[in-house]
Formats: structure tokens, sequence, C-alpha cells
């Protein structure tokens, strides 16, 4: 009855309908991320930066890549400006329609049009850690959520 009580909680809080994420849909549209972006144990950079533990960090965070940067609307200076975090919200936007966010930034990627493709997808990314080994995806998504409050 406790745990119960306990999920109801958790329902009512998190953003349900990532919670509802697909697995096997999310990996499927990470197919077409995965020319540019790599995750995984030992995940290289590419055409662009690794995705481990994308979810709460911080942009440009990857050492050594070269981020759009130097004038205005790329992703370094939006972010010199305002530090950012990728979270579900900012993803959800950039995914959606990149120039949208980063109207200079390289990433050379029209965007996914289906709002379910973009929660699975995002869902896929939130399951693996810094080292690219597999977590839970919905406690991190749950933690960023309450983290936002
Ligand atoms: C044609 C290559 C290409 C494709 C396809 C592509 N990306 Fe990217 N992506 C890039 C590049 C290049 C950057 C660096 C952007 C910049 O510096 O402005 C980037 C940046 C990113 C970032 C920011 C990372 C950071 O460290 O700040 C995220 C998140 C991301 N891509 C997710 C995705 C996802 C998810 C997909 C698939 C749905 C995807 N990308 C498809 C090339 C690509």
């Amino acid at each position: 009855m406790r745990s119960l009580v306990v999920f109801g909680f958790i329902c009512l809080f998190a953003p349900t309908d990532l919670l509802a994420g697909d697995m096997e849909a999310g990996t499927k549209v990470y197919n077409k991320c995965k020319a540019c972006h790599a995750v995984g144990p030992n995940a290289k950079k590419k055409v662009g930066p690794p995705l481990n533990q994308v979810i709460g960090r911080s942009w440009g965070a990857i050492e050594g890549f070269k981020y759009s940067g130097g004038k205005e609307g790329t992703l370094l200076v939006i972010h010199e400006a305002e530090p950012r975090t990728w979270d579900v919200e900012t993803l959800t936007a950039y995914l959606r329609k990149p120039k949208d966010v980063i109207p200079k930034g390289k990433m050379a990627f029209a965007g996914l049009k289906k709002d379910e493709d973009i929660e699975n997808v995002i869902y896929y990314l939130a399951s693996f850690d810094a080292d690219g080994n597999p977590v839970d995806p919905e406690a991190v998504l749950v933690d960023l959520a309450a983290e936002g409050e």
C-alpha cells in the first residue's frame, strides 16, 4: 500500500509523457543521430560531440570538441552570455528545430517533426551515464524534474 502511494506521488509530479518513453522506439530514432554522434563506453567525438549523460550536461561541455563559436548565434557565444544546461525543455526545442535554438550552430540536422520521436530519443539518451554505462532513464528524468522545481 505504501509503495502504491509513493508511486502515485511520483506519477503526479513527474513529466508523465517522458516516463512513458519507449526505449525501442528511441533507439530507432537515434539512428538519425548516429552518423554524427556516439554514445556508450568509449564514445568518441565524431562530426558531433559524444552524447553520454547529455541530459543535465552543460552546453558545449565536451573538451576538445570544436563547437560553433566566435559570433552571435553560435553555441558557445549563446552559452557564454547565459550558461545553459541540456534539459528536457531545451533538448526538445533543439531537436525539433536546431536553428531555432542555435541559429548559427554547426549541427546540420533539419530536426525531428514528431513529438513522440523527440520524447523517445530523449528517453534513450537519458539511459547513458557519463561513462556510457546503462542507467535507469526514468530516474534521470525524475531527478531532473525535481531539480527544476
Ligand atoms: C549531420 C551531423 C549531425 C546529426 C545528424 C545530428 N547532430 Fe547533433 N550535433 C552535431 C554537431 C556538429 C553539433 C555541434 C553543434 C555546434 O557546435 O553548434 C551537435 C550538437 C548536438 C548537441 C549539443 C551537445 C553539447 O555538447 O552541447 C546535442 C544534444 C545533439 N547534437 C543531439 C543530437 C541528436 C539527439 C540527434 C539525432 C536526433 C543529432 N544531434 C543529430 C551534428 C549532428
